[in-house]
């Protein structure tokens, strides 16, 4: 291929860093993936991917021949590029927490010898400021040991999704790199040459779009760049918020949210994506980014009406689940309620910020019997909440038994297809069907002997 071979090193071998770097070898690179998590590492040693995420483990095959993993950060030493691709979970204010990304630094820095110039990448979303900081870390500890500093930090953000990490890792509409850097910038449009000019074989378990323009380099300071992920993700958690407010007026007015976004979808300034009205958005990421934002605003005592608007209207979009129920059943005390899918979303089997436990947490409170069902989640659930007393079923059939209602919470592909008169069969009382993702045609439903409740239509 004719493409230049680097040595990369990753920092964190979670969703973004493990995926980053299979991705990397599998483009020719030669990848070690760093993680403390000896258990983790362990696993990825014996060819298992210690998170679900389609693809991962074919591609950790393919590529394994340049693929190494360890808990030591020594191979840092001789890195071309080494990715910071740690955790930077919420602390309860909002801000993000940079301790993981502080360590890591440090101990990456220990490794620096000032022999060739190395690019130290920040691919964990953080904060404005937080390259800055990477970078005084690096330079005190190795000015503090007398050594010879020839590095230069970058900030390039992923724009990757859950559960199709692969593809978004592969065929990005953009890539982005900030750096002061003219050395570091070229030195990563090396490492991403191969998904730029799109010149790999693209693997079977992930093909090439059939429409696909080839990604868009941007390169900017770091302070853009690291601005650019926030406003994405707020963008992205805001577009979805509207809809589902246009959606609760739809309701009111008699309109068909998947109607009024398929109309204004088609406008090439909006576009159709991130326009479905349901039960809002949830996962690791736009509730952290969305308070991030905010904090950081706070900060400089300036205002974001319009982000803080997009959190309370998700927060309120998730009980309206509730609101639907007592609508329809009137009382909820008692009653059975089943809810068909507790991943975030599809194709994960991530509960964080998950709308399905809200929607558990109150019903419980309620009263009712909470029966649950998820293709891949559940097992996380068990260990996450064994807490919370909710009944799990094995397949939507079982979880219909006896259920006064019914709410699809993830637009799982297998709920696209639920049996609609089995359910109907076995559920009892008035036998709603709360489509909290709007991927049930309401006839169908109706015709099933279901009572049909969606969402803004
Ligand atoms: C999101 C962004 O889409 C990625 O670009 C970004 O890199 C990532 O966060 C991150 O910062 O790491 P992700 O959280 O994996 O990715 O999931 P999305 O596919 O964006 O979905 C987020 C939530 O929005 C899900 O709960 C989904 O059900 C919901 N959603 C999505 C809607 O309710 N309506 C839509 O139209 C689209």
């Amino acid at each position: 291929m004719g493409q230049q071979q680097l040595n990369v090193c990753v920092v964190g071998a979670g969703y973004v860093g493990l995926t980053t770097g299979v991705c990397l070898a599998y483009l020719g690179h030669q990848v070690t993936c760093i993680d403390k998590d000896r258990e983790k590492i362990d696993m990825l040693l014996a060819g298992r991917a210690p998170i679900y995420e389609p693809g991962l483990e074919d591609l950790l095959r393919l590529a394994n021949a340049r693929l190494k993993f360890t808990t030591s950060p020594e191979a840092c030493r001789h890195a071309d590029v080494i990715i910071l691709a740690v955790g930077t979970p919420p602390t309860p204010n909002g801000n993000a927490d940079l301790s993981f990304m502080e360590a890591a630094a440090a101990e990456v820095a220990a490794q620096l010898t000032g022999e060739r110039f190395q690019v130290i990448v920040n691919k964990s979303t953080v904060p404005v400021g937080t390259a800055q900081r990477v970078n005084l870390i690096i330079t005190t500890a190795i000015a503090s040991r007398g050594g010879s500093a020839n590095f230069a930090v970058a900030s390039n953000p992923e724009f990757l999704r859950e559960g199709v990490a692969i593809h978004d890792t592969l065929y990005p509409d953009r890539i982005v790199i900030g750096s002061a850097s003219n050395e570091a910038i070229n030195m990563l449009r090396v490492m991403y040459a191969p998904i730029l000019e799109q010149t790999f074989a693209a693997p079977k378990v992930c093909p090439r779009p059939e429409r696909f323009d080839l990604p868009a380099l941007v390169t900017t300071d770091v302070t853009s760049a690291e601005m650019i992920k926030y406003a994405a993700n707020a963008f992205l958690a805001m577009k979805i918020s509207f809809i589902n407010e246009i959606g609760g007026l739809c309701e009111k007015v008699g309109a068909d949210v998947t109607e009024v976004a398929r109309g204004i979808g088609l406008d090439k300034r909006i576009g159709p994506r991130f326009l479905q009205a349901g039960l809002g958005w949830g996962g690791s990421c736009f509730g952290k980014d969305t308070a991030a934002l905010i904090r950081t605003a706070q900060e400089y005592g300036y205002d974001m009406p319009i982000v803080s608007a997009t959190v309370s209207v998700n927060r309120r979009q998730r009980l309206r689940a509730i609101d639907k129920l007592q609508e329809t059943l009137k009382v909820v005390r008692g009653r059975t309620i089943g809810l068909l899918g507790l991943a975030f979303k599809p194709d994960t089997d991530d509960l964080r910020d998950a709308p399905a436990l809200d929607i558990i947490r109150v019903l419980l409170e309620m009263g009712a019997r909470v029966k649950v069902y998820d293709p891949v989640a559940l097992e996380n659930f068990k260990i996450q909440y064994p807490n919370l007393a909710v009944e799990p079923c094995k397949n939507a059939s079982e979880l219909s038994q006896d259920c006064d209602a019914v709410i699809i919470v993830t637009e799982w592909e297998e709920f696209r297809h639920l049996p609609l008169a089995e359910l109907a069969e076995k559920m009892t009382g008035a036998k709603v069907l709360i489509d909290g993702r709007n991927i049930i045609d309401r006839q169908d439903a109706e015709k099933a002997g279901l009572r049909y409740v969606g969402f803004g239509r």
